[in-house]
């Protein structure tokens, strides 16, 4: 298998943007391994593929989403860590953005780096250095798209300062349903606290379900009585095409488009479209 092409050189936009808007999306869950990395690379993919600009900034210090992208972030010469670390005068963001040749959105890295940042950037209550450091590029993309961690983090207030909307991916198990609760309750919170008045839950996708396990049922019985406004009317089946998709540095979107997590995630993108 090939490596990636991957184009490390100033960013300049591959097509002009399809709309005259740029939305802003934060994929957030509270629970780790609950699917969020796997659903941010899939949805972007698919706006990609929908002919939209898509930007996706991996905001976890696993890095996740920008290694299964094929990045190996010890090549890389600069990161999101750079970006919120470093003054606009020193360096730019654009100049830290990875055009994905083999795929169709554009990536600010991740880094591991950031458990470094964090504490630096609470110190100095710099909750808005994502904002800014964003907005002297969004205005080129049509979707600007946070992949976030699953512990929470001062991280995480970045992303929300940033982000009016949000993607709440949740795995198919009962089990983790408080996590959801506290998930939609922490959206509410920046809200009412004035941290970002816009931000709100646009769907809460149902990720790695498994037909006929009695956890899994349970848990979208519950979500559709409690949240069934939300909820996507299709869940990601868990499947080995998936993993198998990352081993080859690709999203399922890419990889397996008629598979059905490609499937649910297009059914996303599309709702997400539709604003
Ligand atoms: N539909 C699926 N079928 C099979 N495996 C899946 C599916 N979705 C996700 N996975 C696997 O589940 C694991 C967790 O997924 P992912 O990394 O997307 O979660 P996450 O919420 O981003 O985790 P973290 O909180 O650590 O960032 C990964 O190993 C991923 O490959
Ligand atoms: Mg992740």
């Amino acid at each position: 298998m090939a490596q990636p092409q991957l184009e490390e050189e100033k960013a300049t936009p591959r097509h002009p943007k399809k709309t005259n808007t740029t939305r802003r999306l934060q994929t957030l869950n509270r629970k780790g391994g609950s699917g969020k990395s796997t659903t941010s690379g899939s949805y972007a993919e698919e706006l990609g593929r929908m002919g939209y600009r898509v930007l996706v900034a991996d905001l976890d210090a696993n890095a996740t989403l920008t290694k299964g992208v094929g990045i190996r972030l010890g090549e890389l010469k600069y990161s999101i860590y750079d970006i919120l670390m470093s003054p606009r005068t020193l360096l730019e963001t654009r100049d830290a953005i990875v055009q994905l040749k083999h795929l169709n959105f554009d990536i600010l890295p991740g880094s591991e780096n950031l458990a470094f940042a964090e504490p630096a950037l609470l110190m100095a209550r710099r909750q808005r250095v994502l904002q800014e450091r964003l907005a002297e590029v969004d205005d080129e993309y049509d979707f600007v798209i946070i992949d976030t961690a699953g512990h929470e983090s001062f991280l995480h207030t970045l992303g929300h300062v940033y982000a009016d909307e949000v993607i709440v991916p949740t795995e198919a198990d009962i089990t983790n349903w408080e996590t959801v609760v506290q998930t939609l309750q922490s959206v509410r919170k920046v809200v009412e606290d004035g941290l970002n008045p816009k931000m709100r839950v646009r769907a809460i996708i149902v990720t790695r379900y498994q037909q006929g396990t009695k956890f899994g049922e349970a848990m979208l019985r519950k979500l559709n009585a409690e949240y069934g406004d939300l909820l996507l009317p299709m869940v990601v089946m868990q499947t080995v095409r998936v993993r198998e998709a990352q081993a080859f540095n690709q999203p399922i979107t890419a990889y397996d488009p008629e598979s059905q997590p490609a499937k649910a995630y297009r059914k996303l993108a599309e709702h997400i479209e539709r604003g």
